[in-house]
């Protein structure tokens, strides 16, 4: 385990200000003022701004051609001309990554256009301690252009070409910039083609599953400080879900601890005037949940615990006696909502999916669940997110079979996906 034990009075939001470097005056002084909308129908979520036209666009119709169960495609096909609603269930991971490069300004449009009503930003550092939208604080080499620039040079592993035994390797971490710097680059997809001997080559490695249609142009792949993303995601009318990312660096890093880290993060948003209901602040770190119990408890009791631990023997999600904290006690803690790969919720029993014994012992211990990631796994969906399913995920079609045990069995409060329309079609067409 971790060994961090903070002092819960050791963040004043003055001490962390004045660690991050950041000036009283809100950035966010200038945001535009909401303005009602008429178009939208009562019931629906979505933060106070009006919000941006929502549709489904084709895929959605596609995978429910697919879906196995007739019962199921036909409540489905049912609700093929419902009104697209923007709606907290549908969460747009890191934006709308399936074709949009993530954690860009253009793949949060997407996803908002696609009815998220949550959209993630990834929160990291800069060299000045600025917050950022990255999934890592170092991969700026494989989701932004910086082996093309002069930035390249200050990578903290410069690119190296593979060899006939060896692998290319290269490590730009946004700690290696100043924000300044940063925002010179652009964002691209997601990706490397590690056997590859020029930069060129390198930064080509975008999965076949996806595309590089959004983000060749010169105008695309906008990054994004967090305080930005505050602005714009709210102007687009939804909510956030903010993930304070592992630091690279060693803690301190330039007098920035990891509690000034995580108020920091908190900071932007209460600088923003962004109400406490509308964030849910996540971390695969237990120890930041707790400090933001204890000192933001308005944004701690919306936090999200992301379990990553079964990545750490002995956990097993079949054994509950393998697992600490329990339910019971992660509840005990003030842990309100866990975010759960979708594959530790779910189980296969003959010929049906059914939640997994992690996923009724949560709901035991009235702990909500919110699963990660949907549209992730190119197609048909195998592979990480499908482990526990090897016989009955197999078709584009199963993801919306999976989709409705998360929602009808295991009663999931969200889905993560990285292409929202699906999430925001099921809810809609399910009243979600
Ligand atoms: C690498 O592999 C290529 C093709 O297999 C071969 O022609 C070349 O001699 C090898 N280079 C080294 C350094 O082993
Ligand atoms: C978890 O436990 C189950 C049942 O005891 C077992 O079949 C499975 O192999 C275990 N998984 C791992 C990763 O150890």
């Amino acid at each position: 385990m971790r060994a961090l034990h903070w002092a819960v009075a050791a963040a004043s939001a003055v001490a962390v200000a004045a660690a991050l470097g950041l000036s009283a005056a809100a950035p966010s002084a200038g945001a535009p003022a909401p303005s009602p909308d008429p178009s939208r129908r009562p019931g629906s979520s979505g933060g106070p701004a009006p919000a941006t036209p929502v549709t489904y666009g084709p895929r959605p119709f596609f995978l429910m051609d697919g879906v196995r169960s007739r019962a199921l495609r036909s409540r489905l096909e049912a609700c093929a001309g419902q009104v697209a609603t923007r709606t907290d269930w549908s969460i747009g991971h890191r934006g709308a990554p399936l074709m949009f490069p993530e954690h860009t300004k253009e793949s949060y449009v997407a996803a908002a256009r696609m009815g998220a009503g949550i959209i993630e930003c990834d929160v990291t550092f800069t060299k000045d301690k600025q917050l950022v939208c990255r999934h890592a604080q170092c991969d700026l080499h494989t989701s932004t252009n910086i082996l093309a620039t002069a930035l390249a040079a200050k990578c903290t592993t410069p690119f190296s070409p593979a060899t006939n035994s060896t692998a290319a390797t290269a490590s730009c971490c946004a700690s290696d910039l100043t924000l300044a710097e940063f925002r010179t680059l652009t964002g691209k997809m997601d990706g490397a083609d590690e056997s590859a001997t020029t930069v060129e080559a390198y930064m080509a490695g975008t999965p076949a599953s996806r595309t590089d249609l959004y983000a060749s142009g010169g105008a695309t792949g906008t990054l994004l400080t967090h305080a930005e993303s505050i602005r714009l995601i709210r102007s687009l009318g939804a909510r956030f879900t903010p993930e304070l990312k592992p630091p690279a660096v060693a803690m301190p890093f330039r007098g920035l601890t990891q509690a000034a880290y995580a108020q920091a993060l908190i900071d932007e948003y209460k600088a923003a005037g962004v109400p406490p209901e509308e964030v849910r602040p996540q971390s695969f770190a237990l120890d930041d949940v707790r400090y933001w119990l204890s000192a933001e408890p308005r944004f701690g009791r919306q936090a999200i615990y992301l379990d990553g631990r079964y990545n750490e023997p002995p956990f097993n999600h079949t054994r509950p006696p393998s697992w600490a904290p329990s339910m019971d006690e992660l509840s005990a803690a003030g842990v309100r909502t866990l975010g759960s790969p979708l594959w530790m919720l779910l189980r296969e029993e003959g010929d049906a999916i059914r939640p997994s014994v992690y996923a009724t012992a949560a709901a035991a211990a009235g702990i909500d669940l919110i699963a990660w990631t949907l549209e992730r796994s190119g197609s048909p969906p195998a592979g990480w997110y499908f482990q526990t399913l090897p016989r009955l995920a197999q078709t584009d079609g199963d993801v919306l079979t999976v989709l409705d045990v998360l929602a009808q069995q295991v009663r999931v409060r969200g889905v993560f996906s990285d292409w929202p329309a699906t999430t925001t079609y099921y809810a809609n067409c399910m009243g979600l």
